[in-house]
């Protein structure tokens, strides 16, 4: 099977599920990274080394909708120290701002090292001479230097797609000399944004001690690292498609009458994170109808809260947290057939998504901090009749690219709340022209100009990309 590109994630494209009649079948997994990928791992034909979830599974290499998966089973030990501990409870809050506390504990870090480890091998041997590796995310940072030790004929990509916290915080953590050395293992370091990217060439500088210029870092064996902004997209096209298609469009006609026909219709989509601000949003919009500005009979919000890490702690509390606020809410507020928030606890296929963002007449997006959030960009995908309006968080990589979004500051619920209301009271013509140019933004800038920007980059045989042999 060796494979010329091979794909490293923590996670396979896919996840297995029971059937009602006891069957087990694949369906996509949920988050950014996925629906990113895929277009790219099928136009090359190539391998993708991944968890398929659960615990011990044991399987073999095996083909889902015409991709080529090679499954890594994870133990439950590995579970709870590697994913659940370094992963979610260490690296994913300290690269999002400290919104929560990481933990910092050294069987955990342990388990990291060893999983990288594993993975590491396993794309040693399924990767063909001279092959193409693209290893992506915050769970496995060491995976290229460990590959580097094992196959120095690969050509090694890393793409980070959380942010890339700044110094002050990243100095925090026991092994950041170790994780800024397992990420030097790539010829390439892609991150969201160039201040990521700086973030990561002045920390290798001043921990690591390399010299450093511009955009690249040079090693002492005369190997050249380079360290850029890839911000990632959609596939644009396949949404706005979607949203056009007759099933879609008749799904959010039915969506709307089953809301109650309301004047307007405001959405979150998120997967219940801390990281997601939905709390903060669901509280102001709250607000607003205390306030009288905003009535049950005239609007709603949808939230759709996808569940994730559930059986990490702080996940728990959050979903403890939203539910209350829900209750207290519809308690409050609602009247018989109209709540004041219509909340789902699930997760939904593409078409479901699409009608939803066709339904919505302001989507709201209010992370606190996020690499760039993949859902503000799939709303403007699917606007294809230039209407509808974007309420956007300032700390979502996306505000680099939409402008025109209603920017907003999540922690200034004030501020929220008349960042919803401008948007609710906005005149046709000013929505028009803002989607319009986000629409041409992320039509352009789509997920296979973001692939295609990668893989040229790390292609490209430069001078200095190779060492002095
Ligand atoms: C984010 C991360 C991905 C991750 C996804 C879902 O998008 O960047 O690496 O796969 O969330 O989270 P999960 O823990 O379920 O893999």
């Amino acid at each position: 099977m060796p494979a010329d590109l091979v794909i490293v994630a923590n996670r396979l494209p896919v996840d297995q599920v029971e059937n009602p009649d006891g069957s087990t079948g694949w369906r996509p997994s949920p988050g950014g990274l996925v629906s990113a990928i895929e277009p790219v791992m099928r136009a090359a034909d190539g391998v993708w080394i991944g968890w398929p979830g659960g615990v011990d599974r044991d399987l073999e290499p095996f083909e889902a909708d015409g991709l080529h998966l090679v499954p890594m089973s994870m133990s439950a030990s590995e579970i709870e120290n590697f994913y659940e501990g370094f992963s979610n409870g260490t690296l994913w809050p300290l690269y999002h701002d400290l919104v929560a506390k990481p933990e910092f504990h050294r069987v955990w870090w342990d388990a990291y090292v060893s999983v990288n480890e594993r993975f590491a091998a396993k794309a040693a041997e399924v990767a063909a001479e001279g092959a193409t590796v693209w290893v992506h995310d915050y769970q496995l940072q060491l995976v290229p230097q460990m590959l580097r030790d094992l196959r120095p004929d690969l050509r090694i990509g890393f793409y980070l797609h959380i942010p890339f916290p700044p110094g002050e915080l990243f100095q925090q953590l026991p092994w950041r000399r170790q994780i800024l050395e397992g990420l030097l293992g790539a010829d390439l370091v892609g991150f969201q944004l160039p201040g990521a990217a700086g973030n990561f060439v002045r920390l290798v500088r001043q921990r690591v001690g390399h010299k450093t210029h511009r955009d690249r870092v040079l090693l002492p064996d005369g190997r050249t690292v380079r360290a850029e902004a890839f911000p990632i997209s959609i596939d644009a096209a396949g949404f706005e498609e979607l949203a056009r298609s007759e099933g879609v469009v008749e799904r959010s006609k039915e969506i709307r009458e089953a809301l109650g026909n309301p004047r307007k219709i405001f959405l979150g989509i998120d997967r219940l994170d801390y990281t997601k601000g939905i709390y903060a949003r669901l509280r102001a919009f709250a607000e607003l109808i205390e306030d009288g500005e905003l009535d049950v009979e005239d609007a709603v919000f949808v939230q759709v809260a996808v569940p994730s890490r559930e059986e990490v702690e702080q996940y728990r509390i959050l979903r403890d947290d939203i539910d209350r606020l829900v209750g207290r809410v519809n308690g409050d507020l609602g009247r018989i057939g109209r709540p004041a928030i219509s909340y789902l606890h699930s997760s939904y296929p593409r078409e479901e998504m699409a009608a939803l963002y066709r339904t919505a007449d302001v989507m709201v997006v209010t992370p606190y901090r996020d690499g760039m959030n993949l859902v503000a960009k799939e709303y403007v995908a699917c606007r294809t009749e230039d209407d509808g309006a974007l309420v956007l968080s300032e700390f979502a990589g996306a505000a680099d690219e939409l402008r025109q979004a209603w920017l907003i500051n999540p922690y200034d619920i004030n501020g929220m709340k008349q960042a919803l209301l401008d948007a609710w009271r906005a005149p046709d013509k000013e929505l028009t022209r803002r989607m319009k140019a986000m629409r041409r933004t992320v039509q352009k800038h789509d997920v296979a100009a973001w692939a295609e920007s990668f893989m040229t980059r790390l292609n490209d045989d430069g001078p200095d990309s190779r060492p002095e042999s």
